[in-house]
């Protein structure tokens, strides 16, 4: 890239002459999020990818993301300014073992969640993400056996509150599994009035702690509605961003970890993707998501059953 480049012109240039949508998730860098066409949540990201009559989607987020996008579009070329963008929930679940986990169980039905590869969610019978899972499960039988994966806090999380005996795959998320209990009952005794907004991939040690549970695109309305005017927000910080962008006047603080602050639980994967890459993904059309046609079908029935249900 030549010095001195306006990355921000350049990218809303190719923008344009690529007919391309730019997808940001609320946990990439400010400035992505910024000139990003759409910021959103997982199910929010990929109904915008399901329904865009753009050519490219060049999606911030991580590879997970931008492999349902080409599910879901595969006509469309979908770029990660990024390929190493993966994630530790989908590095938990290799998808050999999750098929022998899958027969181990027969009578169950695979409820995963969306944070894993496309073989994983052609081996699935429904996908849910952090904002649809609830009203996905109160739509399945209490007396249909579950096995979910491959996050068992959110698992554990959906176990507790619906009281619903599910088999959990032991993943986690390395980001929200960073946030210490003993740092964040310190920083709520320093501002005793201020709510705890929690993400349900939190471990239940900081989730009891908290007086909302929900999703990116839930804390962020949360924090539009909460009472009082600070909240501490225990996922990825970056989503403080958009909060205060939409909550100008109100305060928020990140969840620490151990070491007292919260650096920690910025996410590795999301924080690969930077302007220069972004650029050059628009410019070269690279690197690409491409797949194979009948994993593709194969995932897609699961999303699909996704789309259906959350609705
Ligand atoms: P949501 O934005 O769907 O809440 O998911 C959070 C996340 O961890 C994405 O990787
Ligand atoms: Fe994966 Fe956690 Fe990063 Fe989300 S925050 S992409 S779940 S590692």
């Amino acid at each position: 890239i030549p010095q001195g480049t306006d990355l921000r012109a350049e990218i809303d240039r190719l923008r344009k002459e690529r007919n391309a949508v730019i997808l940001g998730h609320y946990y990439q860098k400010p400035e992505i999020q910024d000139l990003s066409d759409f910021v959103g949540d997982s199910l929010e990201l990929s109904r915008k990818a399901a329904e865009t009559d753009a050519d490219v989607i060049a999606f911030c987020g991580v590879r997970f993301m931008a492999e349902t996008a080409k599910i879901l579009s595969p006509e469309k070329i979908v770029v990660l300014p990024d390929m190493d963008a993966g994630c530790s929930l989908e590095d938990s679940c290799p998808p050999a073992q999750f098929k022998a986990f899958r027969e181990a169980h027969p009578d169950h039905i695979a409820l995963s969640y969306i944070n894993c590869s496309a073989e994983v969610k052609a081996l699935s019978d429904i996908i849910v993400t952090s904002s649809s899972a609830e009203t996905i499960l109160s739509q399945i039988p209490r007396d249909q056996k579950i096995i979910f994966g491959p996050d068992k806090h959110l698992g554990g999380y959906l176990k507790r509150k619906f009281n619903r005996d599910m088999l959990l795959w032991p993943g986690v998320c390395i980001v929200h599994e960073a946030f210490s209990e003993t740092e964040l009952l310190k920083l709520k005794a320093q501002h005793p009035d201020a709510p705890i907004a929690a993400h349900p991939e939190c471990p239940p040690y900081i989730v009891d702690h908290a007086d909302y549970v929900g999703s990116t695109s839930g804390i962020l309305q949360y924090a539009k509605t909460m009472p009082g005017d600070t909240l501490i927000v225990a996922t990825e910080p970056h989503i403080i961003h958009q909060m205060r962008k939409s909550v100008p006047d109100k305060n928020f603080i990140g969840a620490p970890g151990a070491d007292g602050n919260c650096n920690c639980n910025i996410c590795p994967y999301m924080a690969l993707n930077t302007m220069e890459k972004l650029y050059l993904s628009l410019r070269d059309l690279q690197p690409r998501i491409e797949m194979e046609e009948g994993l593709r079908l194969a995932a897609k029935k699961s999303l699909d059953r996704m789309l259906e249900l959350a609705s």
